[in-house]
């Protein structure tokens, strides 16, 4: 399962890019908006001179026309530009036409395996269940990063399924264990993946007994030949 930062924050992305996991970005209108605004291109184009891989950048409009127009210009800013259409009955019209051109997209808001299944078959590159908040209205959101996945095994589906709107580490694992392709996850996530106080403790203590070594191995007597 490959990795993805789910951020529009330059400064995030600049820091987990040199950690050497990150394979590619996931943004949306609200987290540009977190991450400060300005003008969408320019925040994409700088993500893609950190990243060498799918940076996805969410369209907006909400008629067929107008959203294949806009997907085009986006995905016109730069090779490894991935449109995000959230599903609907104008996204999947949309996705069918941008998908025949080549315009690769990552169908978002998905909440249910048959979404998925129909965003598969339109020719979406990317499938993004929204985990996190299906669990905040009580249903079990890696159900459907599951069904997904194994839909899409059994009938030899391109698509890929990209776990999103992930809450915390145990997501990343659950998601990794369901099949999931990528696991699109916040800064905070990943560094809550990479950290354990024992791993603290045991460098503190490592450093500690190395210190002491050093310290015996200066006190040893010498034997001079
Ligand atoms: C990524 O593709 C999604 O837009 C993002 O993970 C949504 O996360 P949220 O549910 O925390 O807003």
């Amino acid at each position: 399962m490959r990795l993805f930062l789910d951020t529009a924050s330059v400064d995030e992305i600049r820091a987990a890019a040199k950690l050497g996991v990150i394979s590619g970005v996931t943004t949306n209108p609200s987290l540009w908006a977190k991450a400060g605004g300005g003008n969408y291109r320019d925040v994409v184009m700088e993500i893609a001179a950190i990243v060498d891989g799918p940076i996805s950048a969410e369209a907006t409009s909400r008629e067929v026309d107008g959203l294949v127009e806009e997907a085009r210009r986006i995905a016109s800013w730069h090779p490894n530009v991935v449109v995000k259409i959230p599903i609907d009955e104008v996204g999947l019209e949309a996705t069918s036409r941008l998908a025949k051109e080549g315009v690769k997209v990552n169908m978002t808001l998905i909440f249910s395996a048959n979404q998925a299944l129909l965003a598969a078959h339109v020719g979406a590159t990317y499938v993004s269940p929204f985990v996190g908040r299906l669990d905040d209205v009580g249903q079990d959101g890696m159900i459907v990063v599951a069904e997904a996945v194994e839909i899409f095994d059994r009938y030899h589906l391109p698509a890929q399924v990209i776990a999103a709107s992930l809450r915390h580490p145990r997501h990343v694992t659950q998601a990794a264990q369901a099949g999931a392709h990528i696991a699109t996850v916040p800064y905070a996530i990943l560094m809550a993946m990479l950290r354990h106080p024992l791993t603290d403790t045991g460098i503190e203590r490592f450093l500690a007994d190395a210190a002491k070594a050093e310290g015996q191995r200066l006190l040893e007597p010498r034997h001079d030949p």
